[in-house]
């Protein structure tokens, strides 16, 4: 059953930049006044915390709330820059209880079955998937109406958007874009990397935009702060991209 707000977000390859985008996005769109709950399914692996500068106030994470441990309140931090950004951040390990013994489903099933319960609370639930993982992206994708993949202008890349674009098609996806990140514009690119009408003309997965390069994005990242409210050249093409976004 696919939810009308849910935004699954996942990288082709790894570093491609699903957490960046997650993370902008969200800030985007609670600037926009929307409510936006971000949850980091990167189980052991956590890094939407520190993409949107909230490392420090985790306390308890997913697996708390989704074992009947913590409240979905308790879990939930709100960003104090961006009100109206709630974010669930991933547990350091793996499991969802801590004797792997009591766990009877996974933890695909029961956080599909959280968000199924929650989303109405929101204008916007953004998942950000595990790199080209199909056990997170095949059942996160039957609840999402759109899928994001995020990629580079890399061969294998684009291969990957491929493949996972005809499998969440042939699964009944409702939608899935594509957004190139890392991009190396045709001056630069020294026809090494394909151009972005190259790259459109083949792939089927229908294009949302591109972000470029650009070492502002990486800084932001690294400060915990969104590159979306900098006047760089990557936070005024976020911005526009959260607009393209919400047109239907
Ligand atoms: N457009 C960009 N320009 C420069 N660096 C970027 C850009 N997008 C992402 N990065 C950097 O690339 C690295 C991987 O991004 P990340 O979002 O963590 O990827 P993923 O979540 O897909 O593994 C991070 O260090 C991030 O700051
Ligand atoms: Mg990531």
């Amino acid at each position: 059953m696919s939810l009308g707000n849910v935004i699954s977000v996942i990288s082709a390859k790894g570093g491609s930049g699903s957490t960046t985008v997650t993370a902008n996005f969200a800030c985007g769109l609670a600037k926009l006044g929307k409510k936006v709950l971000a949850i980091d399914c990167n189980f052991g692996f956590r890094s939407l915390d520190d993409a949107l500068g909230l490392q420090e106030r985790v306390v308890f994470d997913c697996t708390d709330v989704l074992s009947g441990r913590r409240e979905a309140d308790e879990v939930c931090l709100e960003h104090p820059r961006y009100p109206g950004l709630y974010l669930i951040p991933a547990p350091q390990r793996l499991a969802l209880h801590e004797d792997e013994d009591e766990q009877t489903i996974s933890v695909q099933e029961a956080l599909a079955s959280f968000v199924t319960q929650v989303s109405e609370a929101y204008d916007y639930v953004l998942l950000d998937l595990p790199t080209a993982n199909l056990d997170w992206l095949l059942p996160m994708s039957t609840i999402s109406k759109e899928v994001l993949i995020i990629s580079t202008q890399e061969r294998v890349s684009l291969r990957n958007v491929d493949q996972l674009y005809h499998l969440l098609k042939k699964q009944g996806c409702v939608r899935c874009r594509f957004l190139l990140n890392h991009y190396v514009d045709a001056v630069n690119c020294r026809g090494i990397y394909p151009e972005v009408d190259q790259i459109s003309d083949y792939l089927s997965c229908e294009l949302l935009g591109m972000l470029i390069e650009e070492d502002e994005v990486r800084d932001c990242m690294e400060q915990g702060k969104p590159i979306i409210g900098k006047a760089c050249e990557s936070g005024q093409v976020l911005r526009y991209l959260v607009k393209e976004f919400l047109k239907k």
